[in-house]
């Protein structure tokens, strides 16, 4: 008959199913399709209304038999150890694969230059000292000589901090030499980099911010000729033996006299230029009486470098905006 016929056969393929199940969400699909509200064993009982009526109580206790027997498989199912859910093969971790480095980064291309710089100073007996950034007109105009006048005091020529009396950005590391000739007696050999602020226009050459480096030598029988000797010395140790110094007459407030400091730059094609390395001088008789030094027994020089300007010809960079871009592609050349 046909409907036990179909009743074994369902059964059979039921239990197989449930065998193979090998996830509790195939578990639940599979209860749903047999012994759900809508499932195949209750279609079965549905079928049972059209069975002749002497064959009812076969028919009948048949798909009990069906429905129990699969209750049954699904309840073993369900009590036995849960069903684990596939888990990937390949392990999570690679213990054997070589742990990621960190990059490890190294010192910007200017404070190597000022560590040289700083580095031949000190080997000459200077000492390297450091000034503020912020500073006020006393250290920056007064005691270098520059009086209240001077078109170097204007507001558009250096930034001013409103509010803040006379407060403003240094715009010279000369100001070092009067902090430190303030606080200590002759003899005094000192050196102070660090950054300066002009309102310049940004370009290839020139920026707001730069650094400087200040030299100052003071004690008895200092001369024009120690000043030279010490920059030109310098400049040989820093750029090369081969390199050549000039001093050009110039002027400044805290100096007496003046000069500015060119070298002779030599391009691979060989031809030649003087390039402006900064300013320099002997100290101005009335910076040392400002300072309460007695000037006529003490003399000295001071000069004032620009940092940028000697990294840049050292190692062939075009733009000064480089050295402040932080880009690493630019740094990791130094
Ligand atoms: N402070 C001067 C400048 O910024 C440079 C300088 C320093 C000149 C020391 C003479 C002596 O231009």
């Amino acid at each position: 008959m046909s409907l036990l016929d179909d009743i074994e056969k369902l059964q059979a393929k039921a239990l197989s199913e449930l065998e193979q199940a090998d996830s509790p969400d195939a578990v639940e699909q599979w209860r749903i399709r047999y012994i759900g509200s809508k499932g195949a064993v209750r279609e079965m009982m549905q079928r049972l209304k059209e069975v002749p009526r002497e064959q009812k109580p076969a028919a009948g206790k048949a798909a009990n038999a069906l429905k129990n027997t699969l209750e049954d498989a699904y309840k073993r199912r369900m009590s036995a150890a849960p069903t684990p859910r596939r888990v990937s093969q390949r392990p999570k971790v690679d213990a054997t694969l070589p742990g990621r480095r960190r990059p490890v980064g190294h010192t910007h291309i200017l404070t190597q230059t000022i560590e040289e710089i700083t580095d031949i100073f000190g080997r000459m007996g200077f000492e390297m000292v450091h000034g503020r950034e912020v500073e006020d007109e006393r250290h920056n105009f007064d005691g270098l000589n520059i009086p209240a006048w001077h078109p170097a005091r204007d507001p558009w020529e250096n930034f001013y901090i409103d509010g803040r009396g006379d407060l403003m950005l240094r715009s010279q590391t000369s100001t070092v030499q009067i902090r430190t000739m303030e606080s200590r007696e002759p003899p005094v050999r000192i050196i102070a980099p660090g950054r300066v602020y002009r309102p310049d226009t940004v370009d290839a050459t020139h920026s707001f911010m730069f650094y400087q480096v200040e030299g100052l030598y003071v004690d008895e029988g200092v001369s024009m000729a120690d000043l030279k000797t010490c920059l030109d010395q310098f400049c040989k140790a820093y750029l090369g033996p081969e390199v050549a110094t000039r001093f050009r007459p110039s002027f400044f407030p805290f100096t007496e006299p003046s000069a500015e400091v060119d070298i002779l730059f030599e391009y691979d094609d060989g031809s030649t230029e003087w390039i402006e390395l900064g300013g320099s001088g002997m100290v101005d008789p009335a910076v040392l009486e400002f300072v309460g030094y007695d000037c006529e027994k003490y003399t000295g020089f001071a000069f004032g470098l620009g940092i940028e300007r000697m990294a840049m010809r050292k190692h062939n960079i075009p733009d000064i905006r480089l050295l402040f871009e932080g880009d690493v592609r630019f740094l990791h050349q130094f």
